[in-house]
């Protein structure tokens, strides 16, 4: 398959790293409109190919998207990070355009592509995305859900002090420090409820950290992260591209799921090769819908900023 990963940043590189590194793709090619910083990255990661043992041969543009051509999957990684104290929200502004032109130049050379979008506030660039390209809605995923439940099960492991293997949980909801709903209620140590290894108290702790994981990173690293990220987009594109038909939360356009409509927001889908092959509905409590409409409408008030 080939892949293209639009943003040679950290989080771009990443991608691209540990898609080489998982080596199921023929392909992958590096884009950025910094002069030569693709090609660099490129080159970089090539030359760790005989020490990874990798075969995917990985290249490099300075916004030349004819060298992406025939794109199975596309990455959209480009646009500002959030820098510490800023949320995702806040770069909407930037974000927005770079998003819009991005996917309309790889539609032009891949009318095939499934795209995946990472770029912030990604709930709304995954929506904008759909408005700009009007592709089947399989075909356009955001990146939020896979990253947010690793960092859930991340923070379980060390709550319960078990291996990070042994435990099992998943965020959905919007991708922001206030939308995310990690599903504590759910989550199982070897099928087991973790709630019965941890107090209510540490579960609450377990849930706020989890939900600014990525800010608490931002403030540590001055920037956005960067390998889990990456590790989860590699996860999902391997899905795409090994058709392994795998759940993910993701960020998904709704038709009525969860009682939702016009709207993508985190919900579990099943990734193949046609992207998102469906979308589960869980039986949420309560609690958990009313979590869900808060966090959509939270959304929604994003998304608005789009036409303002
Ligand atoms: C994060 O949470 C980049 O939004 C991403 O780290």
């Amino acid at each position: 398959m080939k892949v293209t990963v639009v943003g040679a940043g950290a989080v771009g590189a990443s991608c691209a790293e540990y898609i080489a590194i998982k080596d199921f793709a023929a392909e992958v090619v590096l884009v950025d409109i910094k002069e030569g910083f693709a090609e660099g990255k490129a080159m970089d990661l090539m030359q760790t190919a005989s020490l990874n043992g990798f075969d995917t041969k990985i290249t490099g543009t300075t916004g030349d998207y004819s060298k992406t051509a025939g794109s199975d999957v596309a990455v959209i990684t480009s646009g500002i990070p959030r820098k510490p104290g800023m949320t995702r929200e806040e770069l909407i502004g930037i974000n927005a355009g770079i998003v819009k032109t991005v996917a309309t130049s790889l539609i032009e050379h891949s009318p095939n592509v499934i795209i995946i979008v990472v770029s912030n506030p990604m709930d709304t660039m995954t929506y904008l995305t759909h408005q700009a390209l009007g592709l089947p809605k399989n075909r356009i995923i955001g990146m939020g859900g896979a990253l947010d439940s690793a960092r859930f099960k991340y923070r379980l492991a060390e709550a319960v002090d078990c291996p990070i293997s042994d435990v099992d949980g998943m965020v959905i909801g919007g991708h922001s420090d206030t939308g995310m709903i990690p599903l504590t209620r759910l989550a199982t140590r070897n099928s087991v409820p973790v709630s019965q290894f941890i107090s209510d108290d540490r579960m609450s702790e377990v849930l706020e950290a989890t939900k600014v994981g990525g800010a608490t990173l931002t403030k540590l690293l001055g920037t956005s992260a960067w390998y889990a990220p990456g590790a989860a987009v590699s996860g999902m594109v391997q899905a795409i591209g090994c058709d392994l038909k795998k759940m993910f939360p993701c960020s998904a356009l709704l038709e009525g799921e969860y009682g939702l409509n016009d709207i993508s927001i985190g919900v579990p889908c099943i990734i193949g090769k046609n992207g998102i092959e469906s979308i589960v509905e869980i039986d949420l409590n309560d609690a958990e819908k009313a979590k869900l409409e808060e966090s959509a409408a939270a959304v929604r008030k994003t998304n608005g900023l789009l036409n303002a």
